[in-house]
Parts: structure tokens; sequence; C-alpha cells
């Protein structure tokens, strides 16, 4: 009997502990293996006809048991682990007899989750929102290729992040791990970021299709949505991930879409995701999202997780009846197989080795340095320069001890642990101390002071024996409960406005899962928002605050002023109850989820985020796209292609300091499209030194310009005006020309 190289590794990890069966891992393709009768080994092979030649020699309980998990495992303490998981999220066995590895999922929206279990190390990334904020594709692919690196690292082969809900709701508890509400830039983003992870040769995720855009109420609250508005929106920024990063897996969301619960919706899986955009992956269930066999078999679901209770013994008997054919349990399979091969998990799986926690740190901070945020500058408080600042009072949110990370399933653990531990429901500080990069740059000269920010009063008198005030304050959000306004929680507005009525050169620093109301804004000087920073953040803030990096993110969603200038001034469903607005939420159940309700999203419908505040005419606090450079620069000689194929316009870095502009085109659609206002169609990150200017090409991509007509089901380009616009900001559009187009 053939006992497979994976087998072996399984009874190996039992045995000697997972960290050191690894070491027998060894490439999957190897000759004598297609020479055994294996031709599926073949790496030569297209990976679609490798699935089927395995495939066909699969029994229907081997195919049964690839199409679901073994259980919660350590998520719920006392659940029995399968032999071979390797402790994360989910896992679905191999077969050794057919060198088949099995599958190891693992969260990691932000990096890689429940590290401290086995004593391993992951590294914390900043936020995705925060990703997003820099616009960069090419800092995206970095940050998916450390989650990929990481988790080969750590042994799986499966991430399950990748997360390109819109940011539909501001206050949504997830937004954290989500890019923007503009579907352009949220599909770009994250498309490049499951590129990254794929380039490990570890399977990529993109979740939760579809319309989970908010947390209050996920498991049963049914999202209305036309159709139109659908594709347009939330389903076009999955579309644009999907279709540029061909992920392995597409994890269905808990809540229903028009009727159906999105795992086992017709619409949604079988027509949008696996017929017109052709997807060859597999959906698999978010954990505990299945509700059927048949239906869900039938509508598209490919892989129930973290269990078989529709999916294991029921399917099998669903088949066996003809209530499910045979062939779409094969389309399933197959669908997973041919993921498998297609990224290298059979022909490279993963190979253990020590995370490097330096070169994330390197990486994470990176990426932060081109997030962070500058709102507002007045006098042009900032940079603050080393030998002018002799005294500065630092103030709230631990950033003497570190910065904050959101929370869920995206938890990623802290190294030393941090007060309070990674217990779901309590806010994570990473030891990455602003202080302390604080002190360095400022110089050994100066006098640093720390105040914790509890009493608003004490604070103030801290600040007001300083030169310069910087306040850090906070916002903890969390997976499975949304925010219930847009107010900091815990009276941090209060502490602001004592601060800054105490110190006229008042700072203050924002970490925050998405956009906060700012009352005290015209008190301050200085606004950077840093989203959660990552573990490289304090480093990555202390330069940008003293100008050894030029500040260069710009916002991914709107910051509202008020709740009230929301479609949805109140959260649907959030009662008295389920609503949580503090840092300390030990206290909320995040289990508990009010009875059936629609949200209904034709409020705003296609007017998603600032496309709501232009039709309403209603200011923002800060608008989308917007963000502040310690350098100037000026946009001129705007020029269409006739055809729209791309746009081409000067910049110039009118100012002193080498900066970073992300240059923003917005289109207006002509009016028979009856969408009126702009929307982001492209954009780039250009850098600059003192004085240079730059002749920028940007590409259109003509599905941006199109409608999604649901009288012929496809999207089009109407004949009319069309407006283009190219600035610094949605605010700021210097540039204007509009061409004349046929249809298409
Ligand atoms: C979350 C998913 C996550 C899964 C496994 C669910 O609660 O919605 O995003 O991947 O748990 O932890």
């Amino acid at each position: 009997m053939k006992i497979g190289r994976f087998f072996w590794i399984t009874c190996m990890s039992l045995t000697l502990g997972l960290t050191q069966a690894s070491a027998g891992q060894t490439a999957g393709t190897s000759t004598p293996d297609i020479a055994k009768g294996q031709p599926w080994m073949n790496a030569a092979l297209d990976p679609d006809r490798r699935a089927d030649l395995v495939l066909h020699e699969m029994t229907l309980d081997e195919k049964i048991q690839m199409v679901h998990g073994t259980g919660w495992g350590v998520l719920r303490p006392g659940e029995p682990i399968a032999p071979g998981h390797n402790l994360g999220a989910g896992y679905t066995p191999g077969i050794p007899r057919l060198n088949l590895p099995g599958i190891n999922l693992a969260d990691s929206a932000v990096g890689i989750r429940m590290a401290a279990m086995q004593s391993r190390y992951a590294t914390l990334l900043p936020s995705v929102t925060g990703l997003a904020a820099s616009w960069d594709p090419s800092a995206a692919y970095l940050y998916g290729s450390v989650i990929g690196r990481e988790l080969r690292a750590q042994g799986f082969n499966m991430s399950i992040g990748g997360g390109v809900d819109l940011i539909r709701e501001p206050r949504n508890g997830r937004n954290f791990e989500y890019a923007s509400e503009d579907p352009i830039l949220a599909g770009t983003m994250v498309g490049q970021l499951a590129l990254g992870v794929q380039s490990n040769h570890v399977m990529g995720d993109i979740k939760h299709y579809a319309l989970n855009d908010q947390e209050t109420g996920r498991n049963t609250l049914n999202a209305v949505l036309d159709l139109r508005a659908m594709r347009e929106t939330d389903l076009l920024a999955f579309q644009i991930a999907i279709e540029m990063a061909h992920p392995a897996g597409v994890m269905c969301s808990y809540n229903r879409v028009n009727g159906d619960f999105s795992c086992e919706n017709d619409y949604l899986l079988n027509k949008v995701l696996k017929h017109d955009w052709g997807f060859k992956g597999w959906v698999l269930s978010d954990w505990d999202g299945t509700h059927s066999t048949v239906k869900a078999a039938l509508a598209g679901l490919d892989m129930e997780q973290p269990s078989g209770t529709y999916f294991g013994a029921p399917l099998k008997d669903a088949v066996q009846s003809g209530k499910v054919p045979a062939t779409r349990l094969d389309d399933m399979v197959h669908r997973i197989l041919r993921s498998m091969f297609a990224t290298g998990v059979v022909d490279a799986p993963p190979l253990r080795s020590v995370v490097d926690p330096f070169r994330g740190r390197d990486d994470a901070q990176k990426i932060e340095e081109e997030s962070i945020v500058l709102l507002q500058n007045k006098g042009g408080i900032l940079p603050l320069s080393p030998g002018q600042a002799h005294s500065i009072a630092v103030i709230g949110a631990h950033a003497d001890f570190g910065v904050l990370s959101g929370g869920g399933s995206a938890q990623v653990d802290a190294p030393g642990g941090t007060p309070g531990g990674s217990e779901w429901g309590k806010p994570v500080y990473f030891p990455s101390s602003p202080l302390r990069y604080i002190k360095e740059q400022a110089g050994s000269d100066a006098a640093i002071t720390f105040d914790s920010g509890a009493d608003p009063a004490k604070a103030a008198r801290v600040a007001a024996n300083a030169q310069v005030a910087i306040v850090f304050v906070q916002q903890w959000m969390t997976e499975g409960q949304d925010s219930a306004t847009l107010s900091l929680p815990d009276n941090q507005d209060a502490l602001v406005a004592a601060v800054a009525a105490a110190n006229a050169n008042t700072i203050v620093v924002l970490e925050t899962g998405g956009p906060v109301s700012m009352p005290w804004s015209s008190q301050v000087k200085g606004i950077l928002e840093a989203w959660y920073p990552g573990i490289g953040g304090a480093q990555a803030l202390a330069n940008v605050l003293f100008g050894r990096v030029n500040v260069s993110g710009k916002l991914p969603v709107t910051f509202p002023a008020h709740d009230s200038d929301l479609p949805h001034p109140h959260i649907a469903g959030l009662t008295e109850h389920t609503a949580n607005n503090g840092m300390n939420a030990a206290n909320s159940n995040q289990q508990e989820q009010p009875g059936n309700f629609t949200v209904d999203y034709n409020v705003e419908g296609m007017k998603v985020g600032y496309r709501w505040f232009q039709s309403k005419d209603t200011q923002p606090l800060f608008p989308f796209g917007f963000g502040l450079s310690y350098t100037n620069f000026s946009y001129s000689n705007l020029h269409a292609d006739p055809n729209a194929k791309s746009v081409t316009f000067t910049l110039q870095n009118t100012g002193t300091r080498l900066g970073d502009e992300i240059a923003e085109v917005y289109v207006t659609l002509p009016n028979a499209a009856e969408e009126h206002f702009r929307k982001l169609v492209a954009w780039q990150r250009v850098s600059l030194a003192p004085g240079a200017s730059k002749t920028v090409t940007i590409p259109l991509d003509p599905l941006y310009l199109s409608i999604y007509s649901t009288a012929d089901d496809g999207w089009h380009r109407i004949a009319g005006k069309y407006g283009i616009e190219v600035g610094s900001s949605l605010s700021s559009l210097p540039l204007h020309e509009s061409l004349n187009l046929g249809s298409q």
C-alpha cells in the first residue's frame, strides 16, 4: 500500500509536534509520482486538466470529505482537533493516497491570527483601510506578500483575509478590515493584496460576499439593494478584486441579500460570480454561514466551513438520491483541486521557518508611512522641527506603551502580550510606543511628558506646561458589533477640547477603525489619521511628525461631520442593548443578534459614501480623497484622449520638499445615465522632487465609464457628454474637460 507524503507528515506532526514535522516536507511534484500512475502530479499540465485527472480517481466519500471542514477546532475550546490541523480557523483534510494535501486555513486580514497559542510570531500590518489610504497598489501587493510569506512559514496554505466589502456604513465594526467606500479603489487594493498572498504559493480568498456592510444582525439581516446599484457598487469591488487576483476562494457572507442567505444565493453565486465573472475557484461559507444542503449546493456553494453539518453526510445522501447531481459535487471538488494546483500548494507546500519579525516590521512601517493622512495643518505646525519643539506633552490612548489594533477574527496577537491579552471583546495594543519614538526624534534636550488622558482637567494642566501637545485618541472596533455613533468613545472629545483650550499648539493623532466626528477640529492646529498603524506604527508616526517622511496618504472614506448626515442616521437593528461604543466591550455580547430585519440600501443605492454627500450637497468634515502634504503640487495641461482611453496632465511639486502626490481622476456620466455625481475612475501616486514636474498619463478602464443595464443584463457605455476632472481630492479638482463619446 502506498503511504502518501501528506499522511506521513500528518503522523509526524502528531508524534513530533507541529514545528518539527515540516522539516520533512519536500516539493510535491516528483517524477516517481508521475511514473507511479499519478499524472496529476505533473506540474507541466494545466490546473484544470490535473484536477480532472485526480477527480477521476476519487471515491464519493473522498469527494464529500473535501467539501467541508472538520469542526470549530481551536476556535471553540474543548472541540476536537483533526490530525493535520494546523490550529488555524479551519481545516479540510487531504487525501494522502492521491498526494493531495489538506487545506489549512488561517484568518489573516491584517496579519495572521492566533499565533500566540503556538508561540508563533505574526506581523501586525496597518488596517486595510489604512493600506487603502496609501492608494498604492504596490503597497497592497507588499501587504499581501507579508501575509503569504508568514502563512507559508507557519505551515498554512490558505489565507482567509481579503475583505472587500464596501464601507457603505462608516460605523461598521469591521471597516478596518475593508478598504474603501469606493468600489474601484477597494477592488484594486484588495485585488493586489490577494495577488501578494498568492505569490507565496498560498491560496488567497476574497470575502465577505456580499453586502456584509454592518455587523449588527449580520447572521440574519436581509440587505436589500436593486441589481443595478449592487453591480455598480458593492459587487463591482468584488469583481475587480476577483478578476485581478483569481483567488482560490471566495467566502460568502452571513447575511441575506435580497431575500436569500448569501451562501445559498443563486444570483450572487451561480449567476454573477461564476457565470458573469467566470470565477474558477471555490465558494466557501463563512463560519456556520451555511443554512441548507440542496439549496446551497444548487445555488453554487462549494464548501461548508467549519463543519460538515450540511455538506457532510446530508450532502452524500442528497447526491445518492439525485437531489444534488453528482456532476455538481464533481464541480465543487474540481474547483477546489484546480485552485490547489493553480496556486502551487500541491507542488510547493508550506515550508516551515521562523518568521522574520524585523522584515515584517519594516514592511509594516513602510506601508504605514504611506497611509497616514494629514487632515489639518494650521500655521504649518507640522512637521515639528527637532530643535524647536523643546517641550512636548504626549497624551492619551496608551501612547506610552503602543498602538491599538482591531478586534475579532482579524485580531493578531501582540508580541510580549498586551494589557488584557487577546481575548475576544478586548482591545489589544502592540508594543510600538509613540512616546519612545517621539522622544528619540525630539532630541535629548527636549522635555517630553506623558499623561494618560483619563482626566481631561489633569491632561490640560500637563499640556499647559508644554510648547506642543500631541493628543492620541482612539476608537476600538471589532467584528460582531458596530459603533452606535461616529463620536469618539470614552469622553475623548472632552479630552481634546480641554487640551486644545490649554495649549494653542495642539496636534491630534487618531487611531480609529474608520471615520469619526471631530467637534473640536477648529480648536486644534494639526490632525493626523493613523488608522490602526501596525507594528511599525510608532516609528512611522514619529517619522511623519518630525518630517523625516513626507506625509502622503489620502482618505479612502468620507469623514462626515454628523451621524445625521448619513443615509442611515441610525444603524438598522442597533438597539440600546446591542450598542457599545466604549473601549471596554466586555459587557457586550457579540453573539447576541437582533431578529430578522431589513437593511434598505436602496435609500442611497449607488450613492455610497462621497456620492451621497455630493447629491445632498452636504459638506463632510473631510472629503473623500483628501490629504495634505508638507509640500504643494500644481496641476495643469489636461488632455483627455478623445476615445477616453487615458488622461494626460502635468503635475508639479511647487514646494520645497520631496513628496508623493496621489493624483485623482473623476468622471461625471451623461445625464441619461441618471448618475448625477462624480465618481473616481483612476489615480496615480507620483513622487516628485522639489520643483520637479512630470507629464502623467493614466489609462482609463472602459468598464468604469459604463453603467450596468438590468434590461439587457450587461455593462454599456452610453452616448453623451462625459465630464473628466483631475486634482488632489474630490474637493479640489482644478482640471476639467468634457468628451463626447459614442455608445459602446
Ligand atoms: C468571520 C470570518 C472569519 C471566520 C473564521 C467569522 O466569524 O466572519 O471573517 O474568517 O469567522 O474565523
